[in-house]
């Protein structure tokens, strides 16, 4: 990591942000762009919830905020297990009143084919599922003007994704389960936000590329020779860093000029127009539908139309 880099809230121009009384919970803040962003929002005087799976390293990320003189806790959950997922909610509605900001940033590319138990790929189970099942979960522990942010991916241009084949193992390809998950973080992101807003609630939903961040620890499941190009990637100062793409975390969860702003994708701070995949309002809801089905709960927010 570059030293002295600049910190992501002032990046995203928003240091002198007050975030006393907020609460933030950033799924998969134990690296990466996720902890960059959880020890902003700390900074800025935020309670944060840091999530991951790896307990040393959330209890780091604690330390840090509480360094920095707010507070924080951590809670472990692994995405790939329903009921883990449900016991992140308990704790979360047990630990606060109100959550302010939901970042939904928790995901990863993961090399080996395989299902979870609900019989679906692990790397859609991760990425998407359990994000759907957190955010839903939650839903009434939202704050009036609550925010939801997911970290989607240009990874999303060029994918397709047929819910009807989440199972299917057949050739798989951990790149393309992989994008196929990051356009299905952006359909959610989307249809949360059309559902929010036809329900009258003011909770806003929008998405983001982060950049292409070498130095976070998104390549650990790559093998030779891709390994190799990336870990030597992380020794130079190209891509951006784990702090450019928690700028627009940060941005999107606490920028006065976003609080309007639903249903849109971004990237560096900016708006930007997602794939037309991504925008596809019969597969927005179909996806959100059977999201619902695959876990095995009733449809949140029921259909407007
Ligand atoms: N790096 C890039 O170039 C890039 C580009 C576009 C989008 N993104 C997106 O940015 C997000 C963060 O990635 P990153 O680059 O910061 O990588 P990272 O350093 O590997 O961070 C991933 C985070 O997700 C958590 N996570 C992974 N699998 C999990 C599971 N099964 N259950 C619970 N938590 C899990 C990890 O925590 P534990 O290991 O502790 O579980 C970690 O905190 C991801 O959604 C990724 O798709 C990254």
């Amino acid at each position: 990591m570059l030293q002295n880099e600049t910190e992501p809230e002032e990046k995203a121009g928003l240091a002198d942000t007050d975030l006393s009384g907020r609460t933030v919970l950033v799924t998969g803040s134990t690296s990466g762009l996720g902890r960059e962003a959880a020890l902003a929002f700390g900074r800025l005087g935020a309670h944060v919830i840091a999530h991951g799976r790896r307990e040393q390293a959330g209890r780091d990320v604690v330390a840090e905020i509480e360094a920095s003189g707010s507070s924080a806790e951590f809670m472990a959950a692994d995405f790939a297990d329903v009921d883990a997922v449900d016991g992140l909610v308990e704790n979360v509605r047990t630990s606060v009143d109100e959550l302010d900001i939901l970042c939904n940033n928790a995901g990863g590319l993961f090399r080996d084919a395989g299902t979870t138990d609900l019989g679906v790929e692990m790397t859609f189970h991760v990425n998407h599922l359990s994000p759907y099942q957190l955010t839903t979960g939650l839903l009434d522990t939202l704050a009036e003007d609550a925010r939801v942010v997911t970290t989607a991916s240009i990874g999303h241009r060029g994918a397709t994704l047929n819910i009807d084949r989440v199972a299917e193992l057949t050739g798989f390809s951990p790149w393309a389960a992989y994008c196929r998950s990051k356009l299905a973080n952006i359909q959610f992101a989307n249809e949360l936000a059309r559902r929010l807003e036809a329900s009258g609630s003011d909770v806003t939903s929008n998405s983001f590329h982060p950049g292409l961040i070498p130095g976070s620890e998104f390549s650990r499941s790559f093998v030779a020779p891709t390994r190799g190009v990336t870990d030597f990637l992380k020794t130079l100062p190209v891509g951006d860093t784990p702090k450019d793409g928690a700028a627009t975390m940060v941005y999107l969860g606490t920028s006065a000029g976003v609080a309007d702003v639903t249903g849109s994708y971004f990237a560096r701070c900016r708006q930007r127009r997602a794939a037309p995949a991504a925008r596809d309002e019969d597969a927005m809801c179909e996806l959100w539908e059977r999201s619902a089905d695959l876990l095995g709960i009733e449809e949140p927010l029921v259909a407007y139309r």
